[in-house]
């Protein structure tokens, strides 16, 4: 082959892959749905309730605890840790940008943010609440309560599970870490990101990550990518499988019951990844370094070398974005009785 086709060959797949990627930056905003409009004053609720351990069985545990606002948005345990440290068997997703999820949780059985709010109170490994009902009766015994319900949702009787969950939905909205260095990047700054970080930006897309990690969450919401679920491992038989437990978690089949959906798994955001270590379903993995080799191997048959793994992870650091202030707010007073904690 003459080199000037080759040259053009090799122009033409790099463009490719570049254009494959379709390399889109995070909106500042989140859609909110038609029932449940985004205002300042459900998200200031939201948030008080998003940070309230009164919410959990033994008034210890809040939504907080396991989705760390302040950092990450998750607990960077390999498992969550709730009331009476009881664990289940999967990490904690970051809340941060959940919004930009088609479903929610790692086997997506949650359609919205709105259900999947009333899940985490009621479950025996979270918050341990005895149900729905006694969440609502305690909330109902706080005034300071009763009067933000009412602003902000008006009607007889405000406190209900779910406007509780609307409002925690609204405050999750508001949770976007836009400007991250490839964000900066794809707007126009190349000097946003590293010459290393550039290699490894060009390494996912040729790889094959955008297959799945498509998007302007990574997560193949808007991408190309077939399907939000994906078999992890897509490609089985390697080492990882044995050594990280890969096989145990039956994920979107547990939903669906659905031969094909054995071991499938949403296809997570990648946006501030650097943050919430450990990695994948059941936190297996330390470090990302790590969990960027096994992906290579498990969803795309191939080994990377050191180099192009360390290129890699670069550039998924360079999806760390900014992080809208949290302030903490005063949490309405317990009345004067405890509850029977
Ligand atoms: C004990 C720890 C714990 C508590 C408390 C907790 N969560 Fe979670 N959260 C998890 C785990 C673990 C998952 C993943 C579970 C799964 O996929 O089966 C999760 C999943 C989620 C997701 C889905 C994210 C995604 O990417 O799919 C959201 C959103 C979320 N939680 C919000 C909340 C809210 C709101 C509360 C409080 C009402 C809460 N969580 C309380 C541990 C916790
Ligand atoms: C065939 C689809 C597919 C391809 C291709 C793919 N991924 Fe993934 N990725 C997934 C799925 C599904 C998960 C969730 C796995 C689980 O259950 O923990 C995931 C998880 C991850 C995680 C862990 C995220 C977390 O929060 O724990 C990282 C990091 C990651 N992928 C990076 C990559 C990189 C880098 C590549 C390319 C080398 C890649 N992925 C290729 C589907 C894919």
């Amino acid at each position: 082959m003459k080199p000037s086709r080759l040259f053009a060959l090799t122009l033409l797949a790099f463009s490719q892959a570049t254009l494959a990627a379709d390399w889109q930056t995070l909106p500042s905003q989140a859609p909110a749905p038609k029932d449940n409009p985004t205002t300042a004053a459900k998200v200031a609720l939201g948030q008080k309730l998003f940070l309230d351990p009164r919410l959990s069985a033994t008034g210890t545990v809040s939504c907080n605890s396991c989705h760390n606002v302040m950092a990450g948005g998750d607990d960077n345990r390999p498992v969550a840790m709730g009331i009476h440290g009881k664990m289940g068997g999967r990490s904690a997703p970051t809340v941060w940008n959940s919004a930009f999820n088609a479903t929610q949780f790692w086997d997506g059985r949650a359609a919205t943010l709105e259900d999947q709010a009333k899940g985490p109170v009621v479950a025996d490994v979270e918050m341990g609440m005895t149900s729905l009902d006694d969440v609502v009766a305690r909330l109902r015994q706080m005034p300071g309560y009763a009067t933000e319900f009412k602003q902000v949702f008006g009607g007889k009787e405000p406190i209900t599970a779910d406007n509780m969950a609307k409002a925690i939905a609204a405050y999750e909205r508001t949770l976007i870490t836009p400007n991250s260095p490839y964000d900066r990047f794809v707007k126009g700054d190349r000097k946003a990101m590293t010459a290393q970080q550039q290699r490894g930006m060009q390494k996912f897309a040729e790889a094959g990550c955008v297959a799945c990690h498509s998007g302007a969450s990574f997560n193949g919401q808007n991408g190309a990518s077939a399907g939000t679920f994906m078999k992890f491992p897509a490609v089985p038989g390697s080492d990882y499988e044995a050594k990280y437990k890969l096989n145990v978690d039956l994920g979107r089949y547990n939903v669906t019951k659905q031969d094909a959906d054995r071991n499938a798994f949403k296809v997570p955001t990648l946006r501030n990844v650097a943050l919430t270590a450990p990695y994948f379903h059941n936190g297996s993995v330390a470090n990302l370094d790590e969990a960027v080799r096994v992906m290579a191997k498990t969803q795309l048959g191939t080994g990377l070398g050191d180099a192009d793994a360390k290129d890699i992870t670069a550039f998924l650091e360079a999806l760390t974005g900014e992080f809208p202030a949290q302030k903490m707010p005063r949490l309405p007073a317990t009345p004067g009785k405890s509850f029977a904690y």
